[in-house]
């Protein structure tokens, strides 16, 4: 039931309708004067306060505003014995809900207080679904940012695991999908894609290669030259990657750049001769990234060729093997002072 304070400095209305209230089951305190008011409201905050105008000391309308510095809600009637229209704007003006010329009749007295309390439950039903509301917002904000992270970590354990696989195969190799993906990474950056694109680009390149896992290891890890039948089993597989990442919910270019991935920019690559804007820039970017990082690595059969002959192959063959503006950018990475980098970064996929 509401919580309503009387003010009036006249015993008789104070204990009239203070007794009127309590009839009708109300909890109902009441003071002599504005500042009792004020020291009472402090400690019991009220949901309607009902008082007069006029009294010693503080009138009823400094009351309401001194008042509304510390209780916001509270609803608020007024009680004259003067009832004019300026009083009642003023009354209004400063915050009251409603206004009662004295004498007051017990009817209309509590079809005001009546009003006014259904009103306050209702406002005060508002402000709780308000708050209920944003601290659903919050709840729910928090739980599908905890649920998108636990998915990226999901993503980011496959990426890592699939990355792995090959290279328990392919030994010679280990590593070599790592750097190529930081590689492509930071020239995809260099070109001023999109972080997206860049981090997608990241993946792409630290699996490019799983395709090899349909590879026989006798062929992956064969020393030296391998033969022609032998190498034609090898083209295989950026088929072999690109149907296996086909299957996954993963984004659908990832599958297609890995096909692309051996492709080269004037259509003579395998495995379906694309050329020039037929090979996506991921791709473009992929090849020139996988080239340079496997000529500057050693192998069992050669020692690393350095960063020079890397550098120097893609130049000497940009705008004929290489997209032009990839080989730049890669060159430009170089000469400022780009380093290949082994080490495993954190994974983004956009889920
Ligand atoms: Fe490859």
């Amino acid at each position: 039931m509401s919580r309503i304070l009387i003010v009036d400095d006249e015993p008789s209305i104070r204990i009239t309708l203070s007794a009127f209230l309590k009839s009708e089951g109300y909890d109902v305190h009441s003071v002599p004067d504005a500042l009792k008011a004020l020291e009472f409201l402090k400690e019991h905050p009220v949901d309607i306060l009902v008082t007069d105008i006029i009294m010693p000391g503080m009138t009823g309308i400094e009351l309401i505003d001194k008042l509304r510095k510390f209780q916001k809600e509270v609803r608020v009637i007024i009680m004259t014995g003067e009832p004019t229209v300026e009083t009642a704007v003023t009354a209004v003006q400063n915050g009251a809900s409603d206004y009662l010329a004295k004498p007051i009749r017990k009817e209309d007295f509590l079809r005001v207080v009546r009003n006014t309390a259904q009103t306050k439950a209702l406002m005060d039903e508002k402000k709780d679904l308000e708050e209920r509301n944003i601290e659903y917002q919050r709840n729910l904000e928090y739980m599908v940012a905890s649920r998108t992270h636990a998915l990226h970590k999901a993503m980011e354990s496959i990426i890592t695991l699939l990355s792995q696989v090959v290279e328990f195969r392919d030994p010679y190799t280990a590593g070599h999908q790592r750097r190529v993906g930081n590689l492509a990474a930071s020239i995809a950056e260099k070109l001023n894609l999109s972080n997206e694109q860049t981090e997608l680009i990241r993946i792409i390149g630290y699996i490019h290669d799983i395709g090899k896992i349909t590879i026989p290891s006798e062929i992956l890890s064969k020393p030296g030259k391998l033969s022609r039948a032998e190498f034609e089993l090898l083209k295989g597989h950026s088929y072999s990657g690109y149907e296996m990442l086909s299957r996954v919910d993963l984004p659908p270019l990832i599958a297609e750049a890995i096909y692309q991935h051996h492709e080269r920019f004037d259509g003579s690559g395998y495995p379906r001769a694309l050329a020039n804007s037929q090979i996506m820039v991921e791709a473009h970017i992929l090849m020139v990234a996988d080239v340079v990082e496997a000529m500057m690595s050693h192998r069992p059969y050669r020692p690393s060729l350095g960063r020079d002959v890397a550098l120097l192959e893609i130049k000497e063959k940009s705008g004929r093997l290489y997209r032009p503006d990839v080989v730049n950018a890669c060159l430009d990475l170089f000469k400022n002072g780009y380093e290949i980098d082994d080490e495993a970064h954190e994974v983004m996929i956009p889920v």
